[in-house]
């Protein structure tokens, strides 16, 4: 067996290649991070003090870190495919990477959990878009960024949080960033359970497509995967045909 995917049809590494993938997915992380600090230097102030904080949140926990990396390369991808200015591109690819930096205030003992969280733990956790959304507020040039990442866990029925945006309320980057953002989560192991098998992902998000989902979003993000397969999937494409 060897490499993802084959013959079960499921994203779980083989212990083997376990670092490869890191190292894979670090690089991407890192690429993603340079690109939004390149475009950054351009503007009148940069915020360094951001990438010491991501580099924080890789310290306190890599696989957040990670997952923005590939959220970054995913939503950079479904915003490309849109006919949008490349500003739009831009804004999504730093909040991409920017999405879960509030976790940097989260304890790790509520971040790391091997199980299942408490209400009051959930309440916790549920902080952590105000919190970025705090530390991007103010900067320069960073506004529809701090939005994206502000609203990333809205849902387009209007029961997601912060504050309960419907629809088009919701920015346009925080939409494709939740629909990035759940497949990635999905489709990787967490503490407290296994990665879904992709074909099982896509089917949740096209079932909540509509109710969690911008459905044109999801629309866009199937034909990035057909088209653009992820460089980290290594031959899983193969059954999304
Ligand atoms: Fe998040």
């Amino acid at each position: 067996m060897g490499g993802w995917g084959h013959g079960h049809g499921h994203l779980s590494v083989p212990q083997d290649d376990v670092a490869l993938l890191v190292r894979r997915a670090l690089r991407v992380a890192h690429r993603a991070q340079e690109l939004v600090l390149q475009e950054q230097a351009h503007s009148s102030s940069r915020p360094a003090a951001l990438e010491a904080l991501l580099v924080d949140l890789g310290l306190r926990d890599l696989s957040t870190l990670v997952h923005a990396g590939r959220c970054a390369w995913l939503a950079t991808a479904v915003a490309q495919t849109l006919p949008l200015p490349p500003r739009f591109v831009w804004v999504v690819r730093s909040a991409a990477v920017l999405h879960d930096l509030g976790k940097l205030w989260v304890p790790p003992r509520v971040l790391s959990k091997p199980g299942p969280l408490t209400e009051r733990q959930w309440q916790v956790m549920r902080r952590h878009p105000v919190l970025a959304g705090d530390v991007l507020a103010g900067l320069p040039g960073m506004d529809e960024v701090k939005d994206a990442v502000l609203h990333h866990h809205e849902r387009f029925d209007g029961r997601g949080y912060p504050h309960g945006l419907k629809g088009d309320e919701i920015p346009l980057a925080a939409r494709v960033l939740a629909v990035t953002d759940a497949f990635d989560a999905m489709t990787t192991d967490r503490p407290y359970r296994r990665a879904m098998p992709v074909e099982r992902a896509i089917r949740e998000l096209v079932r909540n497509a509509g109710t969690q989902f911008d459905p044109d979003i999801v629309d866009v993000f199937l034909q990035v995967l057909r088209e653009q397969p992820p460089p980290w999937w290594e031959g899983r494409e193969a059954s999304l045909h």
